[in-house]
């Protein structure tokens, strides 16, 4: 049985003293029968980490593929291990279109995360054009086939993936349960067909306009194993209530 995560991407969002009351609220009442972890801004990782650290999971949004050097605005890996994060997203779709990220990168990333500690969550979703264009399958399957080739089938005991439909994220659309599972069981064939028994127990999560009313119907398709949240991670109400949802 995969235990569910429910992950909050907080993306460019807030201050330091709404981040702050953010993660008050989220662990003055927190789930405990799912795994939760919030990926604040950069600047606000320490103060967090320092204060709630040892109840609530962090990660952080991003991460360099170099280990460290002159890399002028980067932060790397062990950097992120050693402010106490658990969690990087690697590859999310904002760092692929305006940061240019491509597969191969995105795979780097993967490798220096798993090298220092983290948990690398693998984003991977089609845009608009390509959906409409019918070309789902063929986009996510080479975006995650990139990361296996470069890196092995055996990381994905601890790599997360994420579907997360470029035309869902912050547009209210959200893909149906049915559509998102077809792609999830389509992204768990694909690992299998390297290891069935990693393909079983690789958490694959769902993004893409996750409301506290559409959380349980997405959470109770087999293939979906807990959600990327972007808007609704930025109120806790509602992040609570998507976290009351996975079971
Ligand atoms: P929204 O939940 O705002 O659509 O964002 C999803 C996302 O990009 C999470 O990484």
């Amino acid at each position: 049985m995969r235990r569910k995560l429910v992950a909050g991407n907080w993306k460019m969002h807030g201050t330091r003293e709404s981040a702050e009351k953010l993660v008050a609220a989220i662990v003055a009442d927190f789930p405990t029968h799912c795994d939760v972890a919030v990926f604040p801004p950069f600047p606000y990782l320490v103060p967090l980490i320092e204060q709630h650290g040892a109840k609530l999971a962090f990660g952080a949004q991003d991460c360099s593929e170099h280990d460290d050097g002159a890399y002028t605005g980067d932060v790397s890996a062990s950097m992120l291990k050693d402010t106490g994060c658990r969690y990087v997203l690697a590859g999310h779709s904002e760092r692929r279109q305006y940061h240019h990220e491509t597969d191969a990168l995105i795979a780097c990333k993967v490798v220096k995360a798993l090298e220092h500690g983290l948990t690398p969550i693998l984003c991977v979703g089609e845009s608009l054009e390509e959906h409409d264009a019918g070309r789902t399958v063929d986009v996510v399957q080479r975006q995650l086939g990139k990361v296996i080739e470069h890196c092995g089938i055996a990381v994905f005991e601890r790599v997360i993936v994420a579907y997360e439909p470029v035309w869902a994220i912050g547009t209210g659309r959200t893909a149906s349960p049915e559509k998102a599972q077809s792609v999830h069981a389509l992204l768990r064939s694909q690992l299998a067909q390297a290891d069935a028994k990693i393909a079983n127990s690789t958490r694959i999560l769902y993004g893409g306009s996750v409301k506290p009313d559409n959380a349980a119907e997405l959470f109770a398709e087999n293939d979906i194993d807990g959600g990327l949240i972007g808007g609704a991670s930025l109120k806790a109400p509602d992040f609570l209530a998507i976290c009351a949802a996975a079971h």
